[in-house]
């Protein structure tokens, strides 16, 4: 019992020597193991008398305490030393540029648009918009679409109710234009339009562009000049040629298709005309006075066209190894 202080001393200078978990578990065994000092001592308690045994096992269990707390003190500065040590080898630079980091590019049909304004922008045309939910006035009727019109029919257009439609064309674009405005009008409108129809050629999306010019002498020679123009530009090809088939489109009177050159023959790219009578007349301009060119193109056929790509379908499906091609 005597040794009792000497007990507790050794145990505390013991700890303290040990520097890893390893050590301070077996200095831990040779005072609280099983032939630990302490459980020595604990054990010669039945030797003593009822009387003595109280005060000792007592004197016994303060100083247990007081070695379990310091092998208690000692275990957790290793564990906080080693986590100290962890944080200071694993530094990380977070200013490092991340792994991975690839650069996104524009689709090829938001390209082909950009490049379309561009090149009408630059001979005088401003770009117009207009809702893709249209009325069925605007859509049909102002467009001279008569109430029978095969276009009204349900196979061809996406109906969101009685009087709304999802636009089949851009051209209602132009009598959202022209009802605001008097000649001289010099637009293109570039956006959505929807169809019910899907295959290699046809989604129930694509887009068109529209194109107006109203004024006071624009004849169709002029809608000729423009169109070729712009196809020569957008194909860089300069004997690239236009040529018109006669054709028929309410809004327009005459109207035509449009063809262009191409490899050798004609390739179909829209329809064109002069702005028809009772269209400026539904928008409050003066028929006599003024007339105007109107023509509509495909977006996605000039994209086809100009990147050689052979099914509509993978401008939309985003396959991400077709668009990366366009970055
Ligand atoms: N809107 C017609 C279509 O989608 C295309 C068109 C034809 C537009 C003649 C015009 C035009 O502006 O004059 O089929």
């Amino acid at each position: 019992m005597q040794n009792l202080e000497q007990i507790l001393t050794d145990a505390q200078r013991e700890f303290a020597a040990c520097s890893n978990l390893v050590d301070l578990e077996q200095a831990k065994a040779r005072f609280l193991g099983k032939s630990g000092a302490l459980t020595d001592l604990l054990k010669g308690l039945g030797k003593l008398s009822a009387e003595e045994r109280p005060a000792a096992g007592a004197a016994i269990n303060v100083v247990k305490q007081g070695v379990e707390q310091a092998l208690q003190e000692k275990r957790d500065a290793i564990l906080a030393a080693e986590q100290a040590q962890k944080l200071a080898s694993e530094t990380l630079d977070v200013t490092l540029p991340a792994r991975g980091k690839s650069q996104g590019g524009l689709h090829p049909v938001t390209l082909t648009l950009q490049r379309i304004e561009e090149l009408f922008h630059s001979i005088g045309f401003e770009v117009a918009e207009g809702p893709e939910i249209e009325t069925d006035f605007y859509n049909f009727t102002a467009l001279n679409i008569p109430e029978d019109h095969p276009a009204r029919a349900m196979h061809d257009t996406f109906y969101v109710d009685e009087q709304h439609v999802l636009r089949t064309h851009t051209s209602p674009v132009q009598v959202h234009y022209m009802q605001n405005r008097q000649p001289p009008l010099r637009i293109i409108a570039p956006g959505r339009v929807y169809r019910v129809d899907s295959d290699a050629t046809h989604s129930p999306m694509f887009h068109q562009v529209e194109g107006l010019w109203v004024d006071e002498q624009v004849s169709f020679a002029n809608l000729k000049g423009v169109v070729q123009d712009f196809l020569q530009r957008f194909f860089e090809r300069d004997d690239l040629e236009v040529r018109f088939r006669p054709s028929f489109f309410p809004f327009t009177e005459p109207s035509a298709e449009m063809d262009m050159s191409w490899n050798g023959g004609w390739l179909e790219i829209g329809g064109c005309g002069m702005v028809h009578p009772n269209v400026l007349g539904h928008v409050g301009i003066d028929a006599e006075k003024y007339r105007g060119f109107a023509f509509g193109l495909g977006v996605e056929r000039l994209a086809m066209l100009r990147y050689g790509v052979n099914d509509l379908r993978l401008f939309f499906d985003n396959d991400l190894r077709f668009l990366k091609q366009f970055s």
